[in-house]
């Protein structure tokens, strides 16, 4: 086991000048330079001793994380969804082939989230049934929901947010997955897309935006079109289908309390 610290600085020599003065040089460390984190890795031998040491090094401010670890440096993970295999990378590390590339130091979407799983599950079981040519991403985050249609096979997908690190992040992504061609990430929300029509939207949302916003969806559907919706209580799920009453349930699942479900108009 390990010891990680990771410290917030723009300046890493500086900071390892400080812990080497006091003689807590470690032998892993690694800076982030995307994020400005320091991670100084220990073996966790002594960790209280370690962490005491370091508090007199550090202001409460500097320490983003402290935790115990298998690794001593952080190491990019993978997670699969049905057919989907996505790469987290820790800097800007390479995927393997037939991996998604996703950052999502900026924006929600790691993936890890229930909500998240929910979405990607219910897009991976309904794909083959739906077969979307164009798919509308609202509220995209890193971008995970349109990674993964255009991973399953949609030709056009169109992605936004309304926040612009995420859009950002999203099309950091995208570019880095060589899908440029294929999706489009802009900044704003349902009214981008007044004009174009899709046989999928995708909306991992809070529930009061989700409830304000499903209402308008079937406006940019197809006949027929679904949309999967998430970001819901299972104690909501009343509430989010009084708002469309013409709506079919196609299927709905669950985890954690949270809900998800496909909805036909
Ligand atoms: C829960 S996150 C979902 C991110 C990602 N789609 C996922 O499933 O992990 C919701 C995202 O919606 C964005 N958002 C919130 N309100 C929005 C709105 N009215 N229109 C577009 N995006 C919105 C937020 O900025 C955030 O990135």
């Amino acid at each position: 086991m390990f010891l990680q610290v990771k410290v917030r600085t723009a300046d890493p020599e500086e900071v390892l000048a400080r812990v080497r003065k006091a003689g807590l040089l470690p032998p892993h460390r690694k800076y982030l330079s995307g994020e400005g984190l320091l991670v100084l890795g220990y073996p966790a031998e002594n960790p209280d001793e370690t962490l005491r040491g370091l508090s007199r090094v550090f202001s409460f401010e500097e320490v983003e994380e402290t935790g115990l670890s298998e690794t001593p440096l952080p190491a990019p993970e993978r997670f699969s969804v049905g057919p989907l295999r996505f790469f987290v990378p820790v800097e800007a590390e390479a995927p393997a082939p037939g991996e998604i590339y996703l950052r999502s130091t900026l924006s929600f979407g790691s993936g890890r989230h229930p909500t998240t799983k929910l979405c990607l599950r219910l897009l991976t079981e309904l794909f083959p049934e739906v077969a979307p040519e164009a798919v509308f991403d609202l509220g995209c985050g890193s971008g995970i929901l349109a990674l993964a249609a255009a991973g399953l096979g949609a030709q056009r997908v169109l992605a936004a947010d309304i926040d612009p690190r995420a859009v950002r992040e999203a099309r950091h992504n995208v570019e880095r997955n060589g899908l440029s061609g294929r999706i489009l990430i802009i900044r704003g929300s349902l009214d981008s897309a007044a004009l174009v029509r899709f046989d999928l939207v995708l909306a991992n949302l809070t529930i009061g935006t989700l409830s304000a916003l499903l209402p308008e969806i079937p406006g940019v559907l197809r006949p027929g079109g679904v949309a999967i919706v998430s970001g819901i209580s299972s104690g909501q799920r009343e509430e989010i289908l009084s708002v469309v009453p013409r709506a079919e349930v196609l299927r709905e699942v669950t985890e954690e309390g949270w809900l998800a479900l496909a909805l036909r108009f």
